[in-house]
């Protein structure tokens, strides 16, 4: 019986899949699912089966069954009927074509900004000792501020001196690395790598972008953050929208801020999707000494300011774009990302 219906299935596949119109179609939808169709007939005989070979063989009728309406409902082709006129003088369809991811698309639009006033695009470790992650910023181990950032651990021997090996929780890591591998500055970079923390909800996912910024040179103040951001700001987000530096701690930077830009709908006026007209951008602020000395920089000739923000976040914050759901980037739903 087995064999038999295993024949029966590759037969009345090969039937179907090679029908070519409506009416062959129907036919064969009664020859086999019919009332009085072949595998009726196959279900009378189940129930005479030996005991041991009824639920297996019942199974296996019933997988046949699915799989000969799956190909009759699939045969698309053979649904058009025969009558209907082709138009050749109809243009042709298109095959669909692709484009770039939208956070790919972000990250290559900051990439420029910064490349245009100086900042040199680099790539650092996504999988990176602890000390560069944290210790080398000036959070020694057992610091209560790495809570923070909600770290995933590699199962990996420790280095002797570089500590455990961690999924980069942050691209802060690229700071002290910009700083060995340029030797001294002058430093502009903008670090954009992919990081990982235990999290996701609506605005998190557990991968995430982020661009880092990092300048370091004699002289360098407060006012150079700002106007960088500003810059930033209005060449991403339009002239509409403005900046804010509040108040806030890092252990890698003092002072230490949260910038903010003005919410896309009500432009600072204050709404219901936004905190009193505000949207939060992410962390910044003037290098601590103990980092520059991580990085072997003379802290008493030498200041700088970082920034480091969520490739995601920032995208999401651009007039007009409201995506509910961050995770929604990564779905690969087509539907979603063919609005792009
Ligand atoms: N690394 C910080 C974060 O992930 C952001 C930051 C970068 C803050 C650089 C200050 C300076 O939240």
């Amino acid at each position: 019986m087995r064999e038999k219906l295993l024949n029966l299935k590759n037969e009345a596949l090969a039937q179907i899949i090679s029908a070519t119109d409506p009416e062959e179609l129907e036919h064969l939808r009664a020859h086999y699912l019919g009332k009085s169709g072949v595998l009726n007939q196959f279900a009378k005989e189940l129930p005479l089966l030996p005991n041991d070979l009824k639920s297996e063989t019942g199974q296996l009728f019933n997988e046949i069954k699915s799989a000969i309406a799956d190909a009759l409902a699939s045969n698309s082709q053979a649904s058009i009927p025969k009558s209907q006129n082709f138009d050749s003088s109809l243009p042709g369809i298109r095959p669909p074509l692709g484009h770039l991811h939208p956070v790919t698309r972000a990250i290559d639009e900051i990439s420029s900004i910064f490349e245009k006033i100086g900042f040199i695009r680099v790539r650092y470790p996504e999988v990176d000792w602890d000390w560069y992650a944290f210790e080398s910023l000036n959070m020694p181990k057992s610091h209560p501020a790495r809570d923070d950032w909600e770290t995933f651990f590699v199962d990996a021997p420790e280095h002797p001196k570089l500590g455990k090996i961690v999924l980069t929780p942050h691209t802060s890591n690229g700071q002290v690395r910009e700083m060995e591998r340029l030797g001294q500055p002058p430093i502009r970079m903008i670090n954009i790598a992919k990081c990982y923390r235990r999290q996701s909800d609506v605005s998190h996912t557990p991968m995430f972008h982020q661009f880092e910024g990092l300048v370091v040179d004699e002289g360098i103040n407060i006012t150079h953050l700002k106007g960088t951001i500003n810059y930033f700001v209005t060449h991403f987000f339009g002239l509409e929208r403005k900046s804010r530096l509040r108040p806030n701690h890092f252990q890698f930077t003092e002072p230490s801020f949260e910038v903010d830009v003005t919410c896309d709908i009500c432009l600072g006026k204050g709404c219901k999707l936004c905190k009193e007209g505000w949207l939060e951008l992410g962390g910044a602020g003037m290098v601590h000494p103990n980092v520059l000395r991580s990085g072997k920089i003379d802290p008493k000739r030498y200041t700088g300011f970082a920034f480091g923000w969520g490739v995601e976040r920032t995208y999401m914050m651009k007039s007009g774009l409201k995506i509910p759901d961050l995770r929604l980037l990564y779905s690969n739903d087509i539907r979603f990302l063919n609005q792009f």
